[in-house]
């Protein structure tokens, strides 16, 4: 299918043969600091980005799921929405299906079928989350058209399950907050135990910065079992240390805790307790020095992924130590890695040249040519028509 020369809503009218009733969206993200830590319950600080999954979506009363994407070429996937089961759904079609059937256990099976067909300019395997926007823009538009009146915080919860139960990914939930509590001009400082949130006012511009994401295009798929074994890890050395998780682990303590876990999880504590720490601190720079402030803390974060934690790759430590050299207040590797993007905070006027020595750094390298974006913190989910 293809949206060339035609509207997204045109598309749908051609597919199902009447016109959607509205259109709902949810961005993406990028997390400026506090990565790895949400499955800890600790915080996290991420901008929604202006790249979104759009939902253009209308009701129906017979039980029966449509799903589409502009994305995927073909006919919609048909499903009877009561039939609905983890493991059921294959593909690209299990993240929204995934939605209804969780919306349809907390509703109380008050949702039924829609027509569903889903745009989206969030890059796909790049560490924005594509995932949770799908899964947030499916979510809102069936608050609304099932009138369902839930709030942004249980639709976040919802999606999350909906990604851990029925496509089978243990992810945190940040990207879900992101998606569906950010606003455009802040980031959303979380704390992920209790959802607890505050905006925390970021003007980019006003600073003369740029966020650069630099897109490495190397893609990771977070069910691999990879992210999954790092979860696992954190949660026994919080079981072994007799703590809830990871976050009950005060920082002045490390250094005790540190001495009585086994050698495998001792660069996994540290990475999360001082990852919480970034995050507290890049709150009270941004809060008392301006954005410029974040960049030193952006790069120890990388530091810390790259030598602890052991989720970057030679593609995203390049993007960020070049991008460093080149200029740039600092950079990280953002989302759950293995590839994915670097963001780089740099000083406008620098943004092309910092991009620029990226590129070039890659092409010497023999890596594919990165995608570069700029990140604008934007609005959640919403419904736009
Ligand atoms: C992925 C997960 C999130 C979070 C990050 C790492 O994006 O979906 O829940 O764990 O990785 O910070």
């Amino acid at each position: 299918m293809t949206t060339t020369g035609t509207t997204v809503a045109g598309v749908f009218e051609e597919l199902y043969g009447h016109a959607p009733e509205g259109v709902w969206a949810a961005p993406g993200r990028v997390n400026l600091i506090g990565e790895h830590t949400d499955y800890n319950d600790g915080f996290v600080l991420p901008i929604a980005i202006p790249q979104a999954v759009r939902a253009y979506a209308r009701r129906r009363d017979d039980g029966v799921l449509r799903l589409a994407s502009t994305r995927v070429p073909g006919a919609a996937v048909e499903l009877d929405v009561a039939g609905l089961a983890p493991g059921g759904v294959a593909g690209w079609a299990a993240y929204p299906a995934a939605v209804v059937w969780t919306l349809r256990r907390a509703a109380r099976h008050e949702v039924g079928g829609a027509d569903v067909l889903l745009d989206s300019d969030v890059p796909g395997g790049a560490g924005l989350s594509s995932s949770a926007a799908l899964e947030c823009a499916v979510a809102t538009a069936f608050n609304d058209m099932y009138e369902l009146g839930l709030g942004a915080e249980e639709l976040a919860l919802l999606a999350q399950s909906a990604e851990n139960e029925f496509v089978g990914v243990p992810c945190g939930i940040m990207d879900q907050m992101a998606s569906m509590a950010c606003r455009a001009g802040a980031a959303l400082h979380l704390d992920t135990r209790d959802l607890s949130a505050r905006h925390v006012p970021l003007d980019l511009a006003g600073a003369g910065l740029t966020l650069l994401v630099l897109d490495t295009r190397v893609q990771h798929d977070l069910a691999d079992g990879a992210y999954a074994a790092l979860r696992a890890g954190c949660e026994r050395a919080a079981a072994l240390l007799g703590l809830p998780a990871l976050r009950d682990l005060a920082t002045a303590d490390l250094p005790a805790a540190l001495t009585r876990l086994p050698a495998d999880l001792v660069p996994l504590v540290r990475h999360v307790v001082t990852e919480n720490d970034r995050v507290r601190q890049a709150v009270a720079e941004l809060q008392r020095h301006g954005p410029a402030a974040l960049g030193p803390i952006l790069t120890a974060g990388h530091a810390s992924l790259r030598d602890d934690y052991l989720t970057s790759c030679p593609e995203t430590d390049l993007a960020a130590a070049t991008a460093v050299a080149a200029g740039a207040l600092g950079a990280r590797m953002t989302g759950g890695g293995f590839g994915g993007s670097v963001i780089a905070l740099v000083a406008t006027e620098r943004a092309e040249a910092v991009a620029g020595a990226v590129v070039d750094a890659f092409a010497a390298a023999g890596y594919a040519e990165p995608h570069v974006y700029r990140a604008v913190p934007s609005a959640g989910a919403r419904r736009e028509a």
